[in-house]
């Protein structure tokens, strides 16, 4: 595996791997990985001759100082993941590297409304923050194809609205969402649990699963109340939105026929997000 610091080191791999016309894969990360984002490497790795992912705390997409001070940094340990999943090159940029002339962000609202709903509204600025790196990243990989997690799936609409509206050669694929045994969505910020909130937490998921085994069953807004309740019983737990809305658009629709159960909650200080595809 091939560590690249810089942007100059980046470019020179890259070439000399586009050079023999290799396909490169990419995973964008901000580090402290789990079988979440180790299952997008691997899916990388199979169509893909050269899988590139970068570990990057992208200080734009973050609405709290304290989120990004206390966004938790394993790096040996993630270069030592990436490296048993046969990763073939790691960019670890500095923010200078990223960031040449200072943190300005880009309007994300271009791509549409999806961007200002659900995680738009209750995070300002995070999808622009998002847009701006990712169009930094992809400007510099290059990639043929890009990976990411279906646990952000609003992020993932952006992304496919982004190659669109910029017209980019980029594959876009989608992975399904990495759970712990108990059902919880692995993600970076889980070690921030302590015990108590950690077993509330997977409460977040049979709310989802409530929801989804029932669809059809009984009216969405009937469901939507009943997981609310069931969640609103744990007290570590504040939800700050659960909704079923149409997957493509994220707008709430009478008759919903490609649908996504969206959910985000405060368990203790810790925000977690979720989703489920509506069958
Ligand atoms: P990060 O939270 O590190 O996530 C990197 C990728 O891993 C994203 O595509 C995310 O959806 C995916 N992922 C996270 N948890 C997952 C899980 N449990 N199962 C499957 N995939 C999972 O998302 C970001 O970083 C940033 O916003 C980024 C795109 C890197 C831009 O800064």
């Amino acid at each position: 595996m091939i560590l690249c610091k810089t942007i100059s080191d980046l470019t020179k791999v890259l070439s000399a791997k586009k050079a023999f016309n290799q396909t490169i894969g990419f995973v964008p990360t901000m580090g402290a990985l789990h079988a979440g984002h180790l299952s997008l490497v691997k899916q990388a790795k199979q169509k893909s001759t050269c899988v590139v992912c970068s570990i990057f705390v992208n200080p734009t997409q973050f609405n709290q100082q304290s989120d990004l001070v206390n966004y938790p940094k394993t790096i040996d340990i993630d270069l030592k993941l990436l490296a048993e999943s046969e990763c073939d090159v790691v960019f670890i940029p500095s923010t200078d590297e990223i960031y040449p002339t200072g943190l300005q962000k880009m309007d994300a609202s271009v791509l549409g409304s999806l961007t200002t709903v659900f995680e738009g509204a209750f995070r300002p600025g995070h999808f622009d923050g998002v847009y701006t790196v990712l169009t930094r990243l992809f400007d510099l990989v290059e990639p043929n194809l890009v990976y990411f997690g279906q646990k952000d799936f609003q992020q993932c609409l952006l992304v496919q609205k982004l190659i669109e509206f910029q017209q980019l050669p980029i594959t876009f694929c989608m992975g399904d969402i990495v759970r712990e045994k108990d059902g919880l969505a692995m993600s970076s910020r889980n070690i921030r649990l302590n015990s108590a909130e950690r077993k509330a937490a997977t409460e977040i998921y049979k709310a989802l699963s409530l929801i989804k085994d029932n669809w059809h069953k009984s009216a969405a807004s009937e469901l939507i109340a009943i997981a609310k309740n069931q969640l609103e019983l744990q007290q570590l737990i504040q939800i700050e939105y659960l909704n079923c809305v149409d997957a493509n658009t994220l707008q709430v629709a009478e008759d919903i026929k490609n649908g996504v159960c969206l959910i985000a909650v405060n368990c203790g200080n810790t925000r977690l997000i979720d989703n489920v595809l509506l069958p």
